[in-house]
């Protein structure tokens, strides 16, 4: 049962301190309060298996248990598919309508971000470009975002969503990070939304790391502050730390995608189910607790 204990990471707020035997220094008085984030991943909203009956009353408990929850982090695949090429119209706004009756109306109130995630644009439209449903604006305007990629600053970080939706930031998107990165103070923390991680053992173990992650990983790693990065894609739970960065690619909510899954418990490949609560600190201090969807 050791898999449905909460995995949580713990970061202290000074980057380039490896962990050791000997007791970190303490850190510095924290300037504010932290920002607690809900961060959820591959929702997979689907009418089958009773998804939305079951998405709903998880969302509702989660709100309960964390009533502190001042943002959520969606990083994408919110509805099941929509992608492939036999996906009728029909069926992907049957999807979009049971994302705004259950994903949106229960987190209603909480701030929010937005990732896209590779399932989400619709690609089968005959006409393509011509069609407004067609491709990422559609997705864009669903999730109520004005753009795939944006920044935004809450509790003295720096919060930016970035898409890599079709596996990777290509350069136009990367020239917009690294010259936003510039634009930064040196030491304000960041945080990193993206679907794909851009680096995680889950995505080494299974497949799905982002493809030309290197040098976004090289110019992140020149900041004198944390970079704290939450992704899914994979479905799979894991935590990565390398100099500043952490990394966090958070599972599920919808485990097995609403499925019982070869488990049976509806989780994929051990890990469950579930969802992450994150706090981050002014001073940059920031941790992420992984949690198994209530029975
Ligand atoms: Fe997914
Ligand atoms: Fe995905």
């Amino acid at each position: 049962m050791h898999r449905r204990r909460f995995i949580t990471t713990v970061t202290a707020s000074l980057p380039g301190v490896a962990a050791a035997a000997s007791p970190p220094p303490s850190p510095p008085a924290p300037a504010g309060d932290p920002l607690t984030i809900l961060h959820l991943t591959d929702i997979h909203i689907r009418p089958e298996h009773r998804a939305p009956e079951r998405c709903a009353r998880a969302l509702a408990e989660i709100r309960r248990r964390h009533p502190e929850i001042g943002l959520v982090v969606n990083t994408g695949d919110s509805i099941y598919a929509a992608d492939y090429a036999n996906i009728t119209r029909e069926r992907m706004l049957e999807q979009w309508a049971i994302w705004d009756e259950v994903v949106v109306k229960s987190l209603n109130g909480i701030p929010s971000v937005h990732c896209i995630g590779n399932h989400d644009p619709w690609w089968a439209a005959p006409e393509k470009e011509k069609d407004e449903m067609h491709g990422i604006p559609y997705v864009c305007k669903r999730l109520g975002i004005s753009a795939p990629y944006a920044a935004s600053r809450r509790a003295g970080w720096e919060i930016i969503t970035l898409d890599n939706s079709n596996g990777k930031l290509g350069p136009e998107q990367q020239n917009w990070l690294f010259r936003h990165l510039d634009s930064l103070p040196a030491k304000l923390p960041i945080l990193i939304a993206s679907h794909l991680p851009i680096l995680s053992l889950a995505g080494q173990y299974d497949g799905g790391n982002m493809g030309d992650a290197k040098p976004a990983i090289d110019k992140l790693a020149t900041r004198q502050a944390p970079v704290l990065c939450l992704s899914g894609h994979i479905h799979l739970q894991s935590s990565e730390s390398i100099w500043n960065l952490q990394l966090h690619c958070n599972g599920a909510l919808s485990g097995y995608w609403w499925e019982p899954g070869e488990a049976g418990d509806g989780s994929y490949k051990r890990t469950p189910a579930g969802y992450a609560i994150v706090r981050i600190h002014p001073d940059g201090r920031n941790e992420s607790t992984y949690f198994p969807l209530p029975a």
